[in-house]
């Protein structure tokens, strides 16, 4: 890759990523690299500037990560951010030790405005801080440019050898001007331009993939999710016929999605792949016939999806690669460096680690969920599918509480769709960060034309949420609410009652089992 990028050099620190990806917004190529890369390996990525992670160590500790006092010497520019300044200081000969206080949270820091780093930035600015350690004097030649009442160097900087450090953490949202700090960082100290684009990602990625497959067949497990398509999408542009894409219909997506998954990656779409569409749907509620339980009911759900896809596979034959759409979040949950495990039960993408792959392509990986949409914009795949909200890989054999059937399926399907619409016709649909109906296990009598009924209640569920970790109850006005359960009691057969799920999560999950 011969454009200009940043590396960030991972001291262990919880926000390494985020650090790239707020680069990566400064339209600058950015990667993570472990911090024991070799001073050989960094002079031969040429990059235009270096950032030093957080990280949970005390620098002055023989065992904790450290790297070569050279890379000082390499007239690269670099910022070193809290654990990566102590560790700055402590190299340079300044002096790190244990803080008689400890700042934890947001902290107003005053800042000298002179300094390159920051430039445009308040003099007193609320900063994100998280230190037990701290740097009691700075190296030589330094200047201290922030301090906070407690913390005597909380920014400093060598600005003729261009060696930065900020003990705050400017690349989380908290910091309140950190974007302008990283912004200077890499434009006005590196002196990068901001040439790269998305499109650069995706072209490097596709350049990458093709040397790693070479004339080698590549199979991708296709959900009509975001992450697979956009992946698939990548390989597709890469390996053209050499891919085959597997779409299973457990005949628990939602109304219409096999028909718009096919439509777009099946024979009369613009893409240049193999694509099979599995109908399998009788088959999963065979075995979800009588069963009740929600763990049993995904592992069921889950364990099939494998079965069908391993028999696809085997018809294929020899397929040396297989693509999974694993996205950054994806790797922080399963433990970072453990790229080739196959995540086992996260998604219906939880895949057979015993069908016999030479390697797992995840062109993804480093990206965060907006970025893989914006990929996917670049790549020309359909707005309906690169802003789709999350869907869970047991689909909605997890909204139907209860025993499911295909009639159960039927009602919910038709349930969601009218909810789904009705959301986007109020404009709620970019506000919201998941919404569906589930159909609850529970009848009551009701009454439609005079006769009495006794059918299903369906439960509106949607949530704001930035994590999905935890989440809070959307508030839809209640005019929207009311057309909904209108729509869906006159338009649903099987519904007499719709109910609105107020739970947050905790203590309420998302998806109701
Ligand atoms: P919960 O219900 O745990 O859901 O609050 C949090 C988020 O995860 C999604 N979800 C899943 N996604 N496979 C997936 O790929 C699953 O088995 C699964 N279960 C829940 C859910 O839709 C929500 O976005």
């Amino acid at each position: 890759m011969s454009q200009e990028k940043v590396i960030v050099l991972d001291f262990g620190g919880q926000y390494n990523q985020l650090i790239a990806r707020r680069v990566r917004e400064c339209n600058v190529y950015c990667e993570v690299h472990p911090y024991y890369i070799s001073l050989e390996e960094i002079k031969q990525m040429n990059p235009k500037g270096i950032i030093f992670t957080g990280g949970p160590n005390s620098a002055y500790l023989e065992q904790s990560p450290t790297c070569r006092k050279e890379i000082f010497e390499l007239g690269i520019p670099i910022l070193g951010i809290c654990y990566g300044s102590q560790l700055m200081a402590h190299l340079l000969g300044g002096s790190v030790k244990t803080a008689p206080v400890s700042e934890y949270g947001k902290t107003e820091v005053t800042i000298r405005t002179e300094s390159r780093l920051f430039t445009g930035v308040s003099a007193d600015t609320v900063c994100w801080m998280s230190h037990t350690d701290y740097i009691e004097t700075p190296p030589q030649g330094f200047q201290i440019t922030g301090h906070t009442p407690v913390c005597p160097v909380a920014a400093m900087e060598c600005a003729e050898r261009k060696l930065y450090a900020t003990q705050f953490h400017p690349e989380v949202m908290h910091t309140v001007e950190g974007q302008k700090m990283l912004s200077n960082f890499v434009f006005h100290i590196c002196g990068c331009t901001g040439d790269w684009k998305m499109d650069s990602f995706v072209e490097n990625a596709v350049e990458e993939i093709r040397k790693k497959v070479g004339s080698g067949k590549v199979l991708c497990a296709l959900s009509g999710g975001v992450d697979s398509s956009v992946a698939a999408v990548i390989l597709s542009k890469a390996v053209g016929k050499q891919l085959t894409c597997v779409f299973v219909d457990h005949g628990l997506l939602r109304k219409n999605e096999g028909d718009e998954v096919e439509a777009v990656f099946g024979p009369d779409g613009p893409y240049d792949l193999n694509f099979i569409r599995v109908n399998a749907q009788e088959r999963f509620y065979k075995k979800l016939e009588g069963v009740t339980e929600p763990e049993k009911k995904r592992k069921i759900i889950g364990e099939e999806f494998i079965r069908v896809f391993e028999e696809e596979a085997k018809k294929i034959g020899a397929v040396d690669f297989l693509v999974q759409g694993t996205i950054y979040p994806d790797v922080i949950e399963s433990g970072l460096g453990k790229s080739a495990t196959i995540k086992s039960h996260h998604n219906v993408g939880g895949l057979p680690d015993y069908v016999d792959f030479k390697e797992i392509v995840e062109p993804l990986r480093l990206l965060f969920k907006d970025e893989v949409r914006q990929a996917g914009r670049e790549l020309g795949i359909p707005e309906y599918l690169v802003s789709r909200q999350p869907f869970p890989g047991p689909g909605l054999g997890i909204r139907i509480i209860g025993e499911v059937t295909a009639e159960k399926v039927k009602i919910v399907q038709n349930a969601d769709a009218i909810y789904r619409e009705e959301i986007a016709n109020a404009g709620l649909d970019k506000e919201i960060s998941q919404y569906f109906a589930a159909l609850t296990n529970m009848r009551s009598v009701g009454v439609m034309g005079d006769e009495r009924t006794y059918d299903y209640a369906v439960a509106l569920r949607a949530v704001t949420t930035t994590d999905f970790m935890t989440a809070e109850c959307a508030e839809i006005p209640f005019a929207v609410l009311q057309k909904v359960m209108n729509r869906v009691v006159n338009e649903v057969k099987g519904v007499n009652r719709v109910v609105y799920d107020l739970s947050s999560k905790p203590p309420g999950t998302i998806e109701f089992e």
